[in-house]
């Protein structure tokens, strides 16, 4: 098996074990509080009180070994503005690695000098978002829907399960993930978070309907 294929499964295995032993789904987290005694001790549990920029920080730098060996660079931008945000950091980590490890996949016949995944944060309106470009295939318009689905993929040995994981843990923290195809060549995906502090809770459906199926956003962080 790979190495960054053994690295990805690792992975995958973590967060269903970790999220089955935390009850890490939306409904989940409010039946523990409900039930707890204290429910700010269950809630200290499940959710901290993290920066998105080092949550990502941290993630592209654990990967870079993995970029190295796959032929790949790993750059990032990061916003100068704080992200706070509430949430698990393995579990966030867990979202960046497979859309980074789905990135590296997608450009296995990409020319060298080509080979590139950018990973950006930005701030926009009440919301911290993140970001993960690749210039690889690209995704057929009618399946950008589909590659949510558990057990969808196209590769040989691939188990379809990194998407729907992302997907649940970031529904999880209340915030969105979706892809749109990049104007030139590659993907985008994006998931954004309501920022800590920024008032009442925003709809991050807003931001995806933001998003036109031909752009890259956000183009720099912000
Ligand atoms: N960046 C990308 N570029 C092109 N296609 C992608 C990209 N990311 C995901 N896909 C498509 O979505 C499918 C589902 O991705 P997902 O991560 O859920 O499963 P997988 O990578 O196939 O397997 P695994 O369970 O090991 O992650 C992929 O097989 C691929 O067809
Ligand atoms: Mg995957």
């Amino acid at each position: 098996m790979q190495r960054s294929k053994h690295l990805a499964m690792m992975f995958l295995l973590g967060a269903v074990l970790v999220g089955g032993a935390l009850g890490f789904t939306a409904d989940r987290v409010w039946m523990k509080d409900a039930s707890c005694n204290d429910p700010r001790a269950s809630r200290a549990l499940l959710s901290e009180r993290l920066d998105l920029n080092d949550v990502a920080r941290e993630t592209v730098e654990f990967l870079s070994t993995l970029a190295v060996a796959r032929k790949v660079e790993l750059t990032s931008l990061m916003t100068q503005n704080t992200l706070p945000i509430l949430g698990d950091r393995i579990q966030l980590q867990q979202v960046i690695l497979n859309l980074v490890v789905n990135g590296i996949d997608a450009m296995k016949d990409t020319p060298g000098e080509n080979r590139i995944i950018s990973v950006r944060t930005s701030r926009v309106d009440k919301f911290a978002t993140l970001s993960v470009s690749d210039r690889g295939s690209g995704i057929a318009e009618d399946k950008l829907k589909e590659i949510f689905e558990p057990f969808f993929t196209s590769k040989a040995d691939g188990m379809g399960m990194g998407l729907p994981i992302a997907r649940a843990i970031v529904d999880a923290h209340g915030g969105r993930l979706w892809a749109v195809n990049n104007a030139d060549r590659g993907v985008t995906f994006f998931f954004t978070l309501t920022r800590l502090g920024s008032g009442p809770a925003a709809d991050p459906a807003t931001l995806e309907a933001a998003t036109g199926p031909a752009r890259s956003w956000p183009a720099g962080a912000a």
